[in-house]
């Protein structure tokens, strides 16, 4: 037997607490079934069309460089990028917009960055982990508030020191359903805070060409913040931080994941471009809407069991890892790939299985998928 040191004694006891709990995380390649559980919902990843703009473009310009060589502030800033930013920032309606290679590097870098000591920042209790990072790496007063809960919000605005920053999501990224921004603005603007608001779910789905709900609601000029992810309904890899010049140059400055990382790929941030050409040239808010439509028609008499969302995320609850684990793998053996969402992913008794739904999802397909849950459930 090997002779354990204390990391490895620390490792396999921390290890054995998650397989005990039945929340041990793996990898796995599972593209073989039709998807319900990716973020790629209007199909942009494996979009023929997409493939072939970038590819085109990629023609012309033979010499283009694999790697970016350096950070932006070194050797990684090209025109082609600043260009992006600027296309970026007008069709959302904002001053500015800076790119960062992941949402997690945005929210990191935003959050570490820009809250202070004696400042405070008041979280959405489901807000996405990366928010939550960033702002455990400030010095700021951190509190969270009651999800979705306005009175909640109020109280601990009430209580706050300092500038004051609001974060929320437009849509929650593990329930699906959507904030409060009109009223989550109007609370902001009383207490003087900074409303931030994580688009990841949003961007590409709702508002006009995919702007996202800020756009939809015409709240653009009373958000002090938005970040925008490629990782999702883009298909791409990437994420945007939307706000004035100031806060761009404040996060070239200060933001310790921009400042410390190799920008991403020419390839990449072309793909994000040709994303926005895709979404500019068709209709997919119309085509992912009637998806979402029609599985909440055809799941009428178990909709009950989902978190209320008008959003491609459906969430069936399922209380405990073992059963969410054992229901996902019995719909995975009948053909549709879904995945448990366990605890320490969501709150205990929140398990769930999270359907996404896709433009790509025939009504063939979502039928049957919707035929077995009402036989299981
Ligand atoms: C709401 C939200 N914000 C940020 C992120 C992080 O984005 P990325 O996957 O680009 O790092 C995610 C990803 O799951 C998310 O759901």
């Amino acid at each position: 037997m090997a002779i354990l040191t204390a990391i490895d004694q620390y490792i396999d006891k921390k290890l054995a607490e998650r397989m005990q709990a039945l929340s041990l995380r793996s990898l796995a390649d599972n593209h073989t079934l039709p998807d319900f559980c990716s973020n790629d919902y209007l199909g942009f990843s494996a979009s023929s069309e997409l493939k072939e703009m970038i590819n085109s473009f990629l023609s012309s310009f033979p010499d283009y460089p694999l790697g970016s060589t350096g950070s932006r502030l070194i050797s990684g800033n090209r025109h082609f990028t600043e260009e992006l930013e600027t296309e970026i920032a007008s069709f959302h309606g904002s001053g500015s917009s800076l790119l960062f290679n992941s949402g997690y590097d945005a929210n990191l870098g935003l959050f570490s960055s820009l809250p202070q000591r004696g400042d405070t920042i008041i979280v959405d209790e489901l807000a996405h982990a990366s928010i939550i990072d960033g702002a455990r790496l400030s010095y700021a007063n951190r509190y969270t508030f009651r999800h979705n809960d306005l009175q909640s919000l109020e109280d601990k605005l009430k209580a706050a020191k300092g500038n004051i920053y609001i974060a929320v999501e437009s849509i929650y990224s593990m329930d699906g359903d959507e904030a409060p921004l009109k009223a989550l603005a109007d609370l902001a603007d009383t207490y003087g805070a900074a409303l931030i608001v994580d688009e990841a779910h949003a961007t590409g789905i709702f508002g006009w060409q995919g702007r996202g709900l800020i756009n939809h609601y015409g709240l653009q000029s009373r958000i002090f913040a938005r970040v925008i992810t490629y990782g999702k309904a883009l298909g791409s890899h990437g994420a945007a931080i939307l706000g004035n010049n100031n806060l761009k140059t404040y996060l070239i400055n200060f933001a310790r994941s921009f400042i410390y990382s190799t920008a991403a790929s020419f390839h990449s941030h072309l793909s994000i471009k040709m994303a926005y050409k895709m979404l500019r040239e068709s209709d997919f808010q119309n085509e992912i809407r009637s998806r979402i439509v029609f599985f909440k028609q055809e799941a009428d008499p178990v909709l009950t069991k989902f978190i209320p969302s008008a959003s491609p995320i459906q969430s069936l609850l399922v209380t405990g890892n073992e059963n969410a684990q054992k229901l996902a793998s019995e719909i995975r053996a009948a053909g549709f790939n879904v995945r448990p969402i366990l605890y320490p992913a969501v709150p205990v008794d929140k398990e769930r299985i999270r359907i996404c739904l896709h433009t790509f999802n025939s009504e063939k397909e979502i039928s049957s998928l919707v035929t077995l849950l009402k036989e299981i459930l």
